[in-house]
């Protein structure tokens, strides 16, 4: 399988139970918040959505201005919030929003390693597609990324990048910020797990007003544990690409569960504050504890709720292998392009999984 998160083919399909260590999903799971109002989205069945989701972009909106205060010791530079609904586009799940941001541009620049869709949509768009490698230590090479982009169209990036979990730099990316907005190009930043970062400051949300460039794509998949929701949005002051994109799409792409999800979950102050809790515990423990598993040679600095990982002297699918035998399945990392059989990624769990799976590790030894 290419992706995470396949608890089929090995698990389900087979009658077993398998703790997906894989996908990267909060474990704090559905919030009870969607849950208790499930009610008022099998009322809303019998009845189209809204094709214009006028209260759910609203919702968006207000969630995206509320959430720049997660940290009140951090409060954001401005009080001005200049989002507006005209402003968001939504799809079903980041995977729409990716794909059809993609198919309006002719050159594309992706930085490597990074999600495999970025790379399957483009060339299924037919786009020219070239590569910025990430440098050893899995910092972006900002120099690269500036010298490519002068023969594209379109840079992607990941924003945390998965699967290593690094953030931009924003000093060293104001250059590239810059190019860009003189020069017509445009950049993807993908927010698909900005908020596990804790930080406010890491989102390019407030340099959205001054870079009509950016195109900020973000979901409800991960951080509010609904990857079966299919909810995804993106963000720009470029009103052509937003309505490009839109004239591509179906009508009524979002469903009546995921409007009520977004409604609740979205303002819901409980599950973020825990989440945000657990995730800054969570890390620590995993990367400390990953540091001292005798086969593995680096464990690489991670601000989201996964952390890759290179192996000595073991390769990724004979691990897979072995884990999946004791019911864990990880992410083999050999289909991201410029990583090989040495890599694996795990995701950020809970404390009981999480030393499940160290236990498993150590056993190994
Ligand atoms: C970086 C990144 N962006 C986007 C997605 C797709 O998210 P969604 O399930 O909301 O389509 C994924 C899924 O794994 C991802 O890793």
């Amino acid at each position: 399988m290419e992706h995470g998160g396949d608890v089929y083919t090995e698990g389900i399909l087979k009658g077993k139970e398998i703790l997906d260590f894989s996908s990267n999903i909060n474990p704090l799971g559905v919030p009870v918040s969607f849950r208790d109002h499930i009610n008022e989205a099998l009322e809303a069945v019998k009845k189209y959505p809204d094709v214009e989701y006028r209260s759910l972009k609203k919702y968006i909106r207000e969630y995206l201005e509320f959430s720049r205060n997660y940290f009140k010791d951090e409060p954001c530079k401005t009080n001005k919030f200049s989002i507006c609904e005209s402003d968001i586009v939504l799809g079903n799940g980041a995977a729409e929003i990716i794909d059809l941001s993609i198919s309006c541009f002719k050159k594309v620049c992706i930085v490597v390693p990074s999600f495999i869709e970025y790379e399957k949509n483009a060339l299924k768009w037919g786009c020219n597609v070239i590569y910025s490698t990430m440098k050893k230590d899995m910092t972006y090479d900002y120099e690269d990324i500036l010298f490519k982009i002068q023969k594209s169209d379109l840079l992607i990036i990941g924003n945390p990048n998965n699967p290593n979990g690094g953030i931009i730099n924003k000093d060293e990316f104001k250059t590239i910020l810059d190019f860009c907005e003189e020069n017509n190009k445009t950049i993807i930043i993908d927010e698909a797990f900005i908020e596990f970062t804790g930080k406010n400051n890491f989102s390019f949300l407030e340099e959205i007003e001054s870079y009509k460039c950016i195109f900020i794509i973000r979901a409800l998949t991960k951080f509010f544990a609904m990857p079966g929701i299919r909810i995804g949005y993106g963000i720009s002051k470029n009103e052509k690409l937003i309505s490009e994109i839109k004239s591509k799409q179906n009508p009524w792409n979002i469903n009546c569960f995921a409007e009520t999800a977004a409604k609740y979950v979205l303002k819901d102050k409980d599950y973020i504050e825990n989440s945000l809790i657990w995730i800054d515990e969570e890390r620590k423990y995993m990367i400390s504890n990953l540091k001292k598993i005798g086969f593995i040679e680096e464990v690489y600095s991670t601000y989201s709720n996964f952390v890759l990982c290179r192996l000595k002297n073991l390769d990724c699918q004979k691990l897979y292998k072995t884990c999946l035998e004791k019911g864990i399945a990880i992410r083999k990392c050999d289909n991201f392009r410029t990583l090989n059989e040495k890599y694996i990624r795990l995701a950020i769990k809970s404390r009981e999984d999480n030393n499940r799976v160290i236990k498993l590790l150590n056993s190994l030894v």
